[in-house]
């Protein structure tokens, strides 16, 4: 049994008593412990005040993490898609040459959910840790990436 679910299950029993706790508050009382992990040793720690930073920091839990309501939690737990609320550039990458990164695509370029920072932070340091060789970091020159052809819009990388 982890350790620290007793003393947190309490905590919890008294955040819901109070009728105007949030929601978060609720999910950080568990995740927001430091260390706290799967029982296959997988981190399920959240780092509150990065997560407040990034872009996505003015979501709840909850709004990403749906049909998520306390604990015990559904199972299986399907995970959030970026492609749920980034429509656009999810139907983009098929026809890109990064559609090759698969599954982890988005979160190899942008970082993990949590920590999403704004899409123009990304740099070219950041692409050259793909692209080291001398031909990729002329091309990295072209940022940001090309217009479509015959089209005003800007195709996502
Ligand atoms: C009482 C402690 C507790 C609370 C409160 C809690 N969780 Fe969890 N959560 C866990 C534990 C333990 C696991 C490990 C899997 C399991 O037991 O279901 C987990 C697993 C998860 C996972 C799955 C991680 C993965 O990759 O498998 C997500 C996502 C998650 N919780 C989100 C939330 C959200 C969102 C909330 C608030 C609505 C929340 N949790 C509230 C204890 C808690
Ligand atoms: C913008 C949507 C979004 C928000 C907001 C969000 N999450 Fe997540 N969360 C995800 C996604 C997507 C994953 C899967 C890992 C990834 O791709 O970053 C994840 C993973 C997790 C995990 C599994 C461990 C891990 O880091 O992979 C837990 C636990 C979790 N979230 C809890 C929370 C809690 C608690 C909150 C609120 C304090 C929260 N999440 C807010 C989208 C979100
Ligand atoms: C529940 C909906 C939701 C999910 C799921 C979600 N996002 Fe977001 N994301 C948003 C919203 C809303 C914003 C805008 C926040 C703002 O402008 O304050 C945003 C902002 C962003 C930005 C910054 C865009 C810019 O204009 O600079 C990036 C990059 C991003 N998300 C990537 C991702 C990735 C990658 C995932 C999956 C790991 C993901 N998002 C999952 C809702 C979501
Ligand atoms: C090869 C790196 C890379 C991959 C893979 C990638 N992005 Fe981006 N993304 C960028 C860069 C660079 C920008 C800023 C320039 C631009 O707008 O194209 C951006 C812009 C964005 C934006 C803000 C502008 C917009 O179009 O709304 C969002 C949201 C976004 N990406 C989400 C995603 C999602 C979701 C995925 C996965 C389906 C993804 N990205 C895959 C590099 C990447
Ligand atoms: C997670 C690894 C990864 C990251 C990060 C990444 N790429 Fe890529 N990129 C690839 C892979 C894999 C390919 C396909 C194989 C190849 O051509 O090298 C590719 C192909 C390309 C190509 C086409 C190369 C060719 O030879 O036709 C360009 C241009 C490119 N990437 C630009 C970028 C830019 C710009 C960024 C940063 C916004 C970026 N990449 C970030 C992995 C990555």
């Amino acid at each position: 049994m982890l350790t620290w679910l007793g003393s947190v299950l309490v905590l919890v029993s008294i955040c819901t008593g109070r009728a105007a706790a949030s929601d978060d508050e609720q999910c950080l009382a568990c995740h927001g412990e430091a260390g706290m992990k799967s029982e296959s040793g997988r981190s399920l720690h959240v780092d509150a005040v990065t997560l407040k930073g990034s872009m996505h920091g003015t979501l709840g839990c909850t709004t990403c993490h749906q049909g998520v309501n306390g604990y015990p939690h559904p199972q299986p737990m399907r995970l959030p898609s970026c492609k749920s609320c980034h429509e656009e550039p999810a139907g983009q990458l098929p026809k890109s040459v990064h559609s090759m990164l698969g599954a982890n695509a988005c979160t190899s370029c942008h970082g993990k959910a949590h920590e999403v920072q704004a899409a123009n932070k990304i740099v070219p340091s950041q692409c050259a840790t793909c692209h080291s060789d001398a031909v990729h970091e002329y091309q990295l020159g072209s940022m940001p990436p090309p217009e479509r052809a015959g089209s005003s819009k800007r195709q996502h990388v």
